[in-house]
């Protein structure tokens, strides 16, 4: 089955992690408080009130991290940068032992012929800017816009791609929409200021990225999308899925591909679109050079009765296997929603690298220590054979990056769901490659182009 699994020259082969998942020392050499540390460490907003202070421990260990990535044969890591580290309040002054490290960690990438990809915002907004309303205020944008230069000017001339942002959807629905997230705030309707700043950000960024990046500079965002999929064939399931795709695909991609919003009257309660000024979608359509795709699995809807403030429900399907997280594994789902991006977009969707895919399981340790993880293998050789279909079917799609390279601090959830190639051991920290890892390697040695 692998041997058919060939993909073009050139292909990026990467893991994807996130700043405050991995790097711990929250409070070292300068950092300043995140979103994410404010929240993690408020009770009962985590399971088992973990947080992100220790992490991985990779802002210690990131020399032994690369050497893994190294043995694992990648060519690209995608990973995410602390702003408050390199701003500690989100504006003004920058600390120079911030910009330090992630020079450090880009040398080191570079040294072992590994393409560094950094995300600017993964969401961890500093404090600072919270404190002063957060994406809630236009203002944030322009912060957001000052953060990439500072980057661009430090790191441009050895980092070939930039991702503005994370998942915009997620952090604007689950931090500012129901408060599942940091900051915690659960605005619903009122979330779409929070969206909406979140897009003309990117929209500044990309400017401030082009007008300090050299001319090879490529710059795009990573969005994550799926098809909705009603629960029931009810006619109240139906309308309730299509609103939710509608406020996870379109109004985060229309916005950059399109420069307009969908129609989003009905799709949540208490959307008020005058934060949208004229021009802003100008910005926020300025063109870029990829997108950045997620994807984990389609999502299950279901309408909501009439005591519950958002008009749909997560659904879970019958006759699926299930992630330790509960997602449905339909490797199929990806080929579709790939086709339908390139379908609603056309020439206009630029070329794709699959920037996070990935899937968390209760893995054992055996006796020899060693963790036979068969069913993250099967995961990604289906989801790759899924992303390979759709390359068939004409999406030009230039990368892939496993979620995740380690065992991380997964948000909400704490440290219980595992999603790495790599084990980690929280207590001593020791790194053991699970056997995804060794079966990724060899898919990547095994390509003919590389
Ligand atoms: C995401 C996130 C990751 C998560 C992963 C698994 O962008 O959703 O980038 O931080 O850990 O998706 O839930």
């Amino acid at each position: 089955m692998t041997e058919q699994l060939q993909f073009p020259p050139g292909f990026w082969w990467g893991t994807a992690t996130a700043a405050y998942q991995i790097e711990g020392a929250a409070k070292e050499d300068g950092r300043g408080p995140s979103v994410w540390d404010t929240f993690s460490h408020t009770e009962g907003k985590i399971e088992r009130d973990e947080n992100g202070d220790v992490a991985c421990d990779h802002y210690h260990r990131y020399r032994e991290d690369v050497a893994l990535m190294a043995e694992l044969g990648l060519n690209a890591y995608r990973f995410s940068i602390s702003w408050s580290r390199v701003q500690p309040t989100g504006s003004g002054a920058v600390n120079p032992a911030g910009i330090d490290f992630y020079t450090r960690l880009v040398e080191e990438l570079l040294a072992r012929g590994i393409t560094p990809v950094p995300t600017l915002f993964h969401w961890d907004l500093p404090q600072g800017l919270e404190d002063a309303g957060g994406w809630l205020s236009r203002d944030t944008s322009q912060r957001f816009a000052d953060f990439a230069t500072i980057m661009a000017e430090a790191l441009g001339d050895r980092v070939p791609a930039w991702i503005t942002l994370n998942e915009a959807f997620v952090h604007a629905t689950l931090g500012y929409g129901i408060g599942m997230h940091a900051p915690g705030h659960a605005l619903i309707g009122g979330s779409f200021a929070a969206t909406h700043h979140l897009l003309l950000g990117h929209g500044l960024a990309v400017q401030a990225l082009r007008s300090s990046l050299p001319s090879t500079g490529r710059v795009g965002i990573t969005n994550n999308v799926a098809t909705a999929r009603p629960a029931t064939d009810s006619d109240a399931d139906r309308a309730a899925a299509a609103a939710f795709e509608t406020l996870q695909v379109d109004t985060y991609n229309d916005p950059i591909f399109l420069g307009s919003y969908p129609d989003l009257s009905g799709v949540l309660p208490g959307i008020d679109m005058s934060v949208v000024r004229d021009g802003d979608l100008a910005i926020t359509s300025e063109p870029i050079d990829f997108l950045g795709v997620n994807y984990y699995s389609p999502n299950y809807v279901a309408a909501a009765p009439p005591d519950v403030p958002v008009p749909f429900l997560p659904a879970v399907p019958e006759g699926y296997p299930l992630t330790e997280m509960g997602w449905p594994v339909i490797p199929e789902g990806f080929t579709e929603i790939l086709l339908a991006m390139k379908e609603r977009y056309g020439d206009k969707l630029p070329p794709i690298y699959i920037t996070e895919n990935g899937a968390a399981f209760p893995d054992e340790v055996g006796v020899d220590g060693s963790i036979d993880d068969a069913q993250r293998i099967a995961y990604i050789e289906s989801h790759l054979h899924a992303v390979k279909d759709a390359i068939d079917a004409g999406v030009d799609i230039r990368g892939y990056f496993v979620w995740s390279l380690l065992d991380n601090f997964e948000w909400a959830y704490g440290y219980r769901p595992r999603f790495g190639l790599i084990r980690v051991d929280f207590e001593s920290m020791e790194r053991t490659p699970k056997r995804s890892a060794y079966w990724y390697r060899d898919l990547i040695r095994s390509q003919n182009g590389g």
